[in-house]
């Protein structure tokens, strides 16, 4: 019998996982598939026990259920406790046991493209799940310095309040943020602001950055925001979401066959289907 995995989600039909992780399956010869599973907020406990039930080997969670998915699982991983979001589920002997790779991918991807990162002054734009796992993983990662902007500052100050690892952060609201912007050398773009269909705006002004700064975005579609676009014409280097993307998916690969697999070929796969 093949082997059984899935991404639950809503909506769905849109993920790019399945073809991801189904090509992955055949490139590793592993009898398996991978299924989009489209899950309503209201069914996600009964999913989560059917999945269960069927003896599901592994499967990705992704908007809106990261968080809500919690309280149906056996054991939680403490970073993705710590994070508050789990995308990555395996079963481990008939437990359901939950991760977080988004804030990994998120590292793995920049240490490829700045292996240096440890070294930059380093701004998070944003204070939400997204940002949780990179700022945590970065943080348990041993960066020492870290500082974030957010609009609300009080959800930015409870995520620097519960981080378990240490880190020292200066919180800044945007318009500060935008003041100092020259000082930092690594910004790391978190929110949704740019994705579509609002992708006209940006998340803060880049008048003020430097030429020699590595700019990241996470979203990945479209392949340059605005955000990334300006931080080009100012001669900065950038990076989009699309490595935060594979490397969830690898890492998530890696916990449920033990293999870890060629991002480089991952990341052809999402290409062709972005078209
Ligand atoms: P995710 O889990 O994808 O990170 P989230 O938890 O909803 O999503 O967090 C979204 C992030 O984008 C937050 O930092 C949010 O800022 P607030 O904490 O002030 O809500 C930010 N964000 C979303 N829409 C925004 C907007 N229109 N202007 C400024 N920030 C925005």
């Amino acid at each position: 019998m093949k082997r059984f995995f899935a991404v639950i989600g809503d909506p769905i039909a849109h993920s790019m996982s399945p073809g991801m992780h189904n090509e992955l399956f055949q490139a590793n010869q592993i009898e398996a598939h991978y299924q989009p599973l489209h899950v309503k907020r209201e069914n996600l406990e009964a999913a989560v026990a059917g999945l269960k039930a069927v003896g599901i080997e592994g499967f990705n969670v992704t908007v809106p259920h990261k968080e809500a998915i919690m309280p149906y699982l056996d054991k939680i991983d403490p970073l993705a406790k710590a994070i508050g979001a789990v995308n990555t589920v395996v079963n481990e002997g008939s437990e359901l046991v939950g991760f977080n790779t988004d804030g990994s991918g998120y590292v793995e991807g920049l240490k490829k493209d700045l292996p240096c990162f440890s070294e930059k002054r380093t701004l998070i734009v944003g204070a939400g799940g997204a940002a949780r796992g990179i700022y945590y993983t970065l943080a348990e990662a041993g960066v020492e310095h870290i500082d974030i902007c957010n609009r609300t500052v009080q959800k930015a100050m409870r995520m620097v309040d519960e981080c378990p690892y240490s880190v020292q952060s200066k919180i800044l609201s945007i318009d500060e943020a935008e003041e100092q912007l020259s000082r930092y050398e690594l910004i790391i773009q978190t929110t949704s602001i740019g994705m579509h269909p609002n992708i006209q705006a940006v998340p803060l002004s880049l008048r003020n950055l430097s030429g020699n700064a590595f700019v990241s975005d996470i979203i990945y579609n479209p392949s340059e925001t605005i955000f990334l676009q300006e931080a080009k014409q100012k001669g900065a280097s950038i990076q989009n979401g699309l490595s935060m993307f594979v490397y969830q998916g690898a890492l998530a690969f890696e916990k449920w066959t033990g293999i870890m697999p060629d991002s480089d070929r991952m990341r052809e796969n999402v290409l062709e289907q972005l078209g």
